[in-house]
């Protein structure tokens, strides 16, 4: 196996740090695609916890390449704080490597990100507000500026000059939105910027990985965000700016999808999602609460409470589909340990009748009801196990159940935050 792509199968938060910390032991390079810091992967080694936004998970391992590649968009200064800090932690990021194709993260793209979901209301997305969607949209809109443009100062003035002059009007005349956009002092500052990354940026982080996968090297591709945030996929316009599902990987990271081996499905044992949009299956009463208390479920970004769930076979599928996992790594597993009774929503009920496809339009979503079937709990702690065959025969049939209902292998079982915690089939 020589290309792996991991991808959230859920809205996020699937637990996609921990398993592609666990992975990167055994491979030469670990690249991020797609997102930039709305993500927070987390990763815990002996009792330390680490939370990377921007940084592919990775990065404890010394001898692995770390790629934030062309499909990225990156806020410079929390690249350069994340680098910092995780140096002041003991941890080497001189492996580190940009692409040049990468587009940059303004001042101006934060401002837009926060002007719009306060003019959008109750039609409020809930976005991360650290200006991801407005700079896909002037990548998309061909107005981005690249990490490449850092380094020609006299093209990176005028696109500059541009922007500033554009945003400036549309955030002041159609946003209302008093700002002080100042050339001198942005110019300045990125060039800064430029100046401190400069020896981590590479020319084409596809023709690093491509070489690499000749001469033998595994590589491993960290999608952010997850396949229900998806711009195409997902539950639209309540989603990301980006792809991150499996098919993202290949143009995020500037490979061919021939080259890719495996694609394995990070799915929590139960769901959850950050910020608005409809959740069939979400638990509004006590036990959402009890779930979230125990599962430790506010985000790693934002700290923003995630809204909890029952496990979604209607998304699974769906995700599949989208995807094509050849496995699944299922996560937090344990936090269901106390439960009496646990439910797997099988199917949607919309309009009386049953249906088992994920709707693309959401004013059918909102009315889907879920179907649940009902398996029972184990009561018992499953954290210390490192066996499949060892685990309660309760949880080791929900586990069958999600695999048989994701209609693919489960290759990993996670028992808890700790890298060490993991049971492999
Ligand atoms: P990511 O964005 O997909 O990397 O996930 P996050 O890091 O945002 O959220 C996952 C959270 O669950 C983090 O706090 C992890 O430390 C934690 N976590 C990961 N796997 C497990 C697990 O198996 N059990 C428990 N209890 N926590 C886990
Ligand atoms: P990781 O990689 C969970 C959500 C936001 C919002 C929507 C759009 O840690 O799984 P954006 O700022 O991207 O324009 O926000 O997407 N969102 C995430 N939810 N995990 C993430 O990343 C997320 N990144 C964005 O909450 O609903
Ligand atoms: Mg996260």
């Amino acid at each position: 196996m020589s290309v792996t792509i991991i991808v959230g199968s859920q809205w996020g938060d699937e637990g996609k740090g921990k398993i592609t910390d666990l992975l990167s032991k055994d491979m030469d390079m670990v690249v991020r695609y797609q997102g930039g810091n709305n993500a927070g992967h987390t990763v815990v080694i002996k009792n330390k916890t680490f939370k990377l936004h921007l940084i592919p998970s990775g990065i404890f391992y010394p001898n692995v390449k770390c790629v934030i590649a062309n499909g990225v968009v990156v806020d410079p200064l929390v690249l350069i704080r994340e680098m910092e800090e995780l140096k002041s932690q003991g941890v080497d990021v001189s492996n580190l490597l940009i692409s040049s194709r990468a587009h940059v993260i303004f001042p101006y793209h934060r401002l837009i990100d926060q002007a719009q979901e306060k003019l959008r209301e109750a039609g409020r997305i809930g976005t991360t507000s650290r200006g991801i969607g407005p700079c896909y949209v002037d990548k998309i809109n061909r107005r981005g500026i690249r990490i490449a443009d850092l380094f020609n100062v006299d093209s990176f003035k005028e696109k500059l000059l541009w922007n500033i002059k554009e945003k400036t009007f549309m955030l002041e005349k159609f946003y209302d939105f008093s700002v002080d956009l100042d050339f001198d002092r942005i110019f300045d500052e990125y060039l800064g910027y430029a100046r401190i990354i400069k020896k981590n940026v590479v020319e084409d982080s596809g023709a690093l990985i491509t070489k690499a996968v000749s001469s033998g090297k595994k590589i491993l591709l960290e999608g952010a965000q997850g396949t229900m945030l998806d711009v195409d996929h997902g539950t639209y316009p309540f989603v990301t700016s980006s792809n991150p599902i499996s098919g993202g990987a290949c143009i995020g990271a500037g490979i061919g999808p021939t080259l890719i081996d495996n694609v394995i499905g990070v799915v929590k044992c139960y769901l959850t999602r950050v910020g608005s949009g409809p959740f069939v299956t979400e638990i509004k009463d006590k036990l959402g609460d009890y779930l979230r208390e125990k599962g430790n479920e506010y985000g790693a970004t934002t700290g923003r409470p995630r809204r909890c769930g029952w496990f979604d076979a209607v998304v699974a599928s769906y995700s599949k589909q989208v995807n094509g996992f050849t496995s699944l790594a299922l996560t937090k597993l344990d936090v269901l340990d106390d439960l009496e009774t646990i439910k797997i929503c099988v199917a949607y009920r919309y309009n009386g009748e049953l249906i088992t496809y994920f709707p693309s339009d959401l004013s059918v979503l909102e009315k889907c009801e879920p179907v649940y079937e009902e398996l029972p709990g184990w009561k018992q702690d499953t954290t210390k196990i490192s066996d499949f065959s060892l685990l309660p025969k309760n949880a080791q049939n929900y586990v069958k159940r999600i695999g048989e209902l994701s209609k693919t292998p489960v290759e990993m079982v996670s028992i808890g935050a700790e890298r060490t915690q993991i049971i492999r089939l």
